[in-house]
């Protein structure tokens, strides 16, 4: 199973443009749902009305070489390694759902549109890729879903309580996982069977909601996230602190804060 292209054996039923269209027509819903939502939130406008306000308040303008240091350690730390999520296991779960889904959407973009045709042959490592990645993504994701979301690990909602703040992980973890499976059953080759075929229907729905939702999830947090981090440290950077108070002529000295103890109140 690992080793098997699960879009070539399929496109001996369906045909490759098919599968294409499909792909485009997801990131066609991303582009769609993302400016929406830019539409709706005025969250861009306001960030770019934000930034020009607090670079008056600039104390220093920084140079090409200073601006590419800030960039190349907000790529590394901020959104490379998700440091705002601090150390420890909130951490761990979202890298390992982030590269899992990375992993995932890159390889089956590889196999649909450069080797989906059933004559073709895909090199063995796009096909261990695209596994990898949907078991990485069910993998960090559930474990976000099911112990560490605020509901249940801080606010002591059962796990199976559902909101419409889960949209974006459940469609994620679930398109990843009717994705194993699907692929698991095409090569089993159950002759005369229909398993294989409900679970590529499941496969296909659950990317119609990620993709179709994502107006209404949280799926657009990785294009804002990361521009939010670069503008947060270059505000720290050219002394304008997004027009906070300055900081204090003394050590930062504040204790250990929220830090002091698990914010488990219920
Ligand atoms: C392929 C890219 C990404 C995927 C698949 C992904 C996936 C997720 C998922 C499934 C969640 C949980 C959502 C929920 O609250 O229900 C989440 C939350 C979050 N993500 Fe991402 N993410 C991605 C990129 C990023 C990037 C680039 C950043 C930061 C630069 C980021 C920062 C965060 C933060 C801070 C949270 C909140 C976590 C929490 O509440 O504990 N994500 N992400």
């Amino acid at each position: 199973m690992l080793v098997n292209n699960p879009f070539s054996i399929l496109a001996g039923s369906i045909s490759p443009i098919f599968m294409q269209s499909f792909v485009i027509l997801m990131g066609l819903l991303i582009v769609i749902g993302t400016l929406m939502d830019i539409i709706h939130k005025k969250n861009v406008k306001y960030f770019f009305n934000n930034a020009k306000k607090a670079k008056k308040s600039a104390t220093k303008s920084l140079t090409t070489g200073e601006r590419i240091s800030v960039i190349s350690k907000t790529i590394a730390s901020d959104i490379a390694t998700t440091s705002e999520l601090g150390a420890g296991k909130r951490r761990l779960a979202h890298v390992m759902g982030m590269y899992g889904t990375i992993l995932f959407w890159v390889a089956s973009v590889v196999m649909i549109f450069f080797y989906s045709n059933p004559s073709s042959i895909t090199p063995a490592a796009w096909p261990v890729i695209w596994h990898i990645g949907a078991l990485m993504t069910v993998l960090g994701g559930s474990w976000f879903w099911f112990f560490l979301r605020v509901d249940v690990y801080s606010e002591a909602h059962p796990w199976y309580r559902i909101i419409k703040a889960d949209l974006f992980v459940l469609a994620l973890v679930s398109s990843s996982f009717f994705g194993l499976v699907w692929s698991f059953l095409q090569s089993a080759n159950l002759q005369g069977r229909w398993d294989d075929k409900v679970f590529l229907v499941f496969f296909i729905v659950s990317n119609l909601v990620l993709f179709g939702g994502v107006y209404w999830s949280k799926f657009a947090h990785m294009f804002y996230k990361p521009g939010a981090a670069l503008q947060k440290n270059l505000a720290e950077a050219d002394g304008s602190r997004d027009n906070l108070p300055p900081e204090a002529d003394a050590p930062e000295q504040f204790g250990l804060g929220i830090k002091r103890e698990e914010p488990k109140h219920y």
